[in-house]
């Protein structure tokens, strides 16, 4: 359509803005470009034009599902390489969307939480076994070790297997092909085929096999489960095995089984990992965040065996968990696709355009006030929180396709930090200066901490 919008000033021919992309960061370059450019701007990739939206009252506009739907941007198109027709690479109109979502939203609502509640306070005991083990001196890999974590948790949840990540140093073979995949995808997004057949050719072929690998191992899992039904305990995959979609009495296929639990380690682990890890970098910090964390659980669970209904009532540490999502979505953004002609802020749209929601501006709006860039948990207090949060704050996306694991994703991360805190004080290392690395979803790279028992 139509519409002038702000942009990079150095537009080339035929190239457009690509001088103004980050290929490894190009969502804290969206930021940036945001703050320059203001809360609507475009770029020209090649002739293609993408929209950028960041401020409420765009997001607001492409946020509503009778004229927006959610497109699926190109790194996740190219997921499909592994995740397949998987709830988060589903296309919109795949019916296989709506069978799986059918079938695995009831496992997602709060009150589901009771039946995980168990394993992830397991999970994170073995966590504190192993940072209690390495000693005092020892500088945790974080970001390593919360994906153990979360490995671990969604594995025995998902599929009931045991990755033994805390009895080996090395990543389970698993993840370190799902997280090259993840690496690969992010840079690649935006390449051309022939960059990747020539320059990236090595990458390309390690791709090739590495989604290759991780879905024969998760096939051997799914495999096996069907020759013994009797190993899963009512986890996600005994559900889908058994269970038939309610509109059409069809059971998922296997490729669909397969396809949801590679959809769970791609989309449930990084990402909750990420979260924990960048909240360990704030609380490392903040004592005083810390101390205020460790009296609330004190009078919580006085007995310091955390049950499933006091998590909900550790008010202040869910609010740690949505402050460090505020200042890092671990997924930073999301695309937007309009059903029809429209407009967004007066400018005019087509049916078939689209526009990426920069989350890490949008978090950041000058409606959060004039310390946006600040860690604050308070500023989710009751009665402090913006009027119009609903369109200032996005971290599990938006509509029918928003995230399925918002509610596990909370109490996965709002246990480990209460646990975590109890047993140690984090002690950062001084020359640390926060980098994020991105590798679809976010991380503090190379963040290291030691951790002393109490
Ligand atoms: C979708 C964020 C944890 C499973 C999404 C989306 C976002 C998101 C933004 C929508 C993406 C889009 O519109 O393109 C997060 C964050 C998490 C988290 C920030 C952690 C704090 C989890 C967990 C699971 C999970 C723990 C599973 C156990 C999914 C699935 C979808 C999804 C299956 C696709 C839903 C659909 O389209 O039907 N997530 N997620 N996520 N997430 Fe999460």
């Amino acid at each position: 359509a139509d519409r002038v919008l702000p942009h990079p000033p150095r537009r080339l021919p035929l190239l457009g803005d690509i001088l103004d992309l980050h290929v490894t960061e190009s969502s804290q370059w969206a930021m940036r470009d945001a703050q320059r450019y203001g809360t609507m701007f475009e770029r020209n990739v090649l002739g293609t034009r993408v929209t950028y939206v960041s401020g409420p009252e765009e997001v607001a506009a492409v946020n509503d599902e009778k004229v927006w739907t959610r497109l699926l941007g190109v790194p996740l198109r190219d997921l499909r390489s592994v995740a397949g027709d998987g709830l988060f690479t589903a296309h919109n109109s795949e019916p296989s969307w709506a069978a799986a979502h059918a079938i695995l939203a009831p496992a997602f609502t709060q009150s589901s939480m009771r039946r995980y509640h168990d394993s992830m306070i397991a999970k994170t005991a073995l966590l504190i076994d192993y940072w209690t083990a390495a000693g005092p001196d020892a500088w945790l890999n974080i970001p390593a070790d919360t994906n153990k974590l979360t490995l671990e948790v969604i594995g025995n949840v998902a599929f009931g297997h045991d990755f033994r990540s805390f009895e080996n140093a090395a990543p389970h073979e698993l993840i370190v092909r799902i997280s090259r995949v993840l690496k690969y995808v992010n840079r690649a997004a935006y390449s051309h085929p022939f960059v990747e057949a020539t320059v990236f050719r090595r990458a390309r072929n390690q791709h090739r096999d590495d989604t290759a690998v991780a879905r024969s191992l998760v096939d051997d899992i799914v495999r096996a489960r069907r020759v013994d039904p009797s190993a899963g305990r009512g986890d996600l995959l005994d559900l889908m095995l058994s269970t038939a979609d309610p509109a059409t009495g069809e059971r998922l296929s296997h490729d669909n089984i397969r396809n949801q639990i590679l959809t769970f380690l791609v989309a449930g682990q990084e990402t909750s990992a990420g979260v924990l890890a960048f909240a360990l970098h704030f609380l490392s910090l903040r004592p005083d965040v810390v101390a205020r964390m460790r009296s609330e659980f004190a009078e919580v669970c006085p007995t310091g065996d955390l049950q499933f209904d006091e998590v909900g009532r550790l008010r202040y540490i869910r609010r740690v968990v949505d402050e460090t999502l505020r200042l890092w979505p671990v997924a930073p953004g999301y695309f937007r696709k309009a059903r029809e002609d429209t407009r967004v802020a007066g400018h005019p749209f087509e049916k078939g355009e689209w526009v990426f929601v920069v989350l890490l501006q949008l978090h950041r709006h000058t409606d959060w006030g004039a310390d946006a860039d600040e860690f604050d948990p308070d500023r989710f207090e009751r009665g402090r929180v913006p009027g119009n949060l609903a369109h200032l704050y996005k971290p599990f996306g938006t509509g029918l396709r928003a995230c399925i694991g918002r509610q596990f994703a909370y109490h996965e991360i709002v246990v480990a930090l209460a646990l975590i805190v109890r047993a140690f004080d984090l002690v950062p290392d001084p020359r640390y200066i926060l980098k994020v690395e991105e590798t679809i979803t976010l991380k503090p790279q190379n963040l290291r901490l030691r951790a002393l028992t109490r």
